[in-house]
């Protein structure tokens, strides 16, 4: 089975950081979502896959490389614009040949794994797969309308009167099938090609569409509250690993991994937190719930449930939390007591401050 990898979407729920950065590489517990993303394709016995990228491919390839580092052969395609996910499987037609495939949207984080879900594409009869989950308000999905054996009865993408509660989630396994439904189906309102509609091509022409639930961790990383959660979650299950420096005067507790080379000085560390390679940590408090990058200094502060990407800096700063902090951004105290607040921040950057 080969992979469809869909890394193009351009994150305007997640500016500033879409900005400089494709939203699939935003680091949760310190590994970009991507690489989540191609391991649990790895767990599943695939070996190649095809990801599609639009202008931010060469971020991408520069942090996936050909693949080999996750036991794959990586193709990049490039899409030109964003013309839905069922474009994306006509792009990929000649990558694809007439192989099964799993769809993967790039975004979604699946910590529990799919393997459990690739459920009857077996079946020469399948006409494929997808994966629900049960959510509380599904409009902002897709949404499947299932019978008693899990088979797939109708599809609607994001209703405004949902009649089932299960979503899709961004996972879908695909046989040849798939290519004459794509071909079939005309934009949506939106101008996109919709793989929800192509799938429900396939229920309506008779073919056997059948869901699996999920019923492990689920979170598309599309905004920063997502990315936090999805953070915690992840820390969560890290265990503790030490690699780099820890003076006397310094204490960690619960689950902690701290990287090669970073350095932790007079400073206490609550698990659950990842201090990244190269990152000093200096008279501060860091932890529960911190991801600290590559390369950062932490030095007289305090962060909590919180995402600091590589090579930034916290200085003096005694209630960081739930906070996310791009590369290279410096979050400083003023030195006085009492001062205002001083702030230089870029297009569509959220401060919050103390009333
Ligand atoms: C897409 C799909 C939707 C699915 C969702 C899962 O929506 O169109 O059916 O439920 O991903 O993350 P989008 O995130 O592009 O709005």
């Amino acid at each position: 089975m080969k992979a469809l990898v869909l890394a193009g979407g351009s994150g305007t729920r997640l500016r500033p950081f879409s900005y400089s950065m494709p939203k699939q590489l935003i680091p949760i517990a310190n590994t970009p979502v991507l690489v989540h993303v191609l391991r649990n394709l790895r767990e599943l016995g695939v070996t190649e896959a095809g990801v599609i990228v639009g202008n931010r491919g060469p971020e991408i390839s520069a942090v996936l490389g050909d693949g080999a580092e996750f036991g794959m052969r990586v193709t990049y395609i490039p899409q030109d614009a964003p013309r839905g996910l069922a474009h994306t499987v006509a792009i990929t037609r000649d990558f694809l040949c007439d192989d099964d495939f799993v769809m993967y949207l790039g975004d979604n984080m699946l910590p529990d794994g799919v393997v459990d879900m690739r459920g009857g594409i077996h079946r020469p009869s399948a006409g494929g797969q997808v994966v629900v989950y049960k959510v509380p308000d599904p409009r902002s999905f897709g949404v499947a309308e299932l019978g008693p054996q899990g088979e797939v009865l109708r599809l609607v993408e994001k209703p405004r009167d949902p009649r089932s509660d299960m979503a899709l989630v961004g996972v879908y396994f695909f046989t040849a099938a798939i290519h004459d439904a794509v071909a079939a189906i005309e934009p949506s309102a939106r101008g996109e090609l919709e793989i929800t509609d192509a799938i429900q091509w396939l229920v309506s022409s008779g073919a056997d569409v059948r869901a699996s639930q999920y019923d492990g961790y689920w979170k598309d990383t599309g905004n920063v509250e997502d990315v936090l959660e999805c953070n915690r979650h992840l820390l969560d299950g890290l265990g503790a690993r030490m690699d780099g420096t820890v003076d006397a005067a310094s204490v960690l507790t619960g689950e902690v991994v701290i990287e090669p080379g970073a350095k932790v000085v007079r400073s206490r560390i609550m698990g659950a937190a990842i201090i990244g390679a190269g990152t000093v940590v200096q008279d501060s408090h860091v932890g529960p719930h911190a991801s600290i990058g590559r390369r950062c200094t932490v030095t007289d502060s305090r962060v909590e449930n919180s995402i600091a990407l590589d090579e930034a800096s916290v200085t003096g700063v005694r209630g960081l939390r739930n906070s996310l902090i791009g590369r290279s951004a410096s979050v400083g105290g003023t030195g006085q007591e009492n001062e205002r607040y001083r702030l230089v921040v870029g297009d569509h950057t959220r401060v919050e401050v103390a009333a």
